[in-house]
């Protein structure tokens, strides 16, 4: 499965306390960095989680983090596209 670089960056979002997101993991959504069902057929799906706190976060964009759903600056280190 190649997964599509929706942002070579993170997206900085305010996430609530305790609230269930699905972060997409295979860059096809059009609510990025939220999944909106667009990995349908892909064999992928989203990444569930939730926070301790509420507050701005960045999550990953470009889909290669390896602490996900979190930026972890792998993006740095993706080709240019
Ligand atoms: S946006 Fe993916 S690691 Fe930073």
């Amino acid at each position: 499965v190649t997964l599509k670089i929706a942002q070579k960056g993170p997206y900085r979002v305010k996430l609530e306390k305790d609230q269930v997101y699905a972060w997409c993991t295979c860059g096809l959504s059009a609510t990025q960095p939220f999944c909106d069902g667009s990995h349908k057929g892909s064999g992928m799906k989203s990444f569930k989680f939730t926070t301790q706190d509420t507050g701005m976060a960045n999550l990953c964009g470009c889909k290669h983090t390896k602490t996900p759903p979190y930026c972890d600056g792998s993006h740095c280190a993706l080709e240019d596209i």
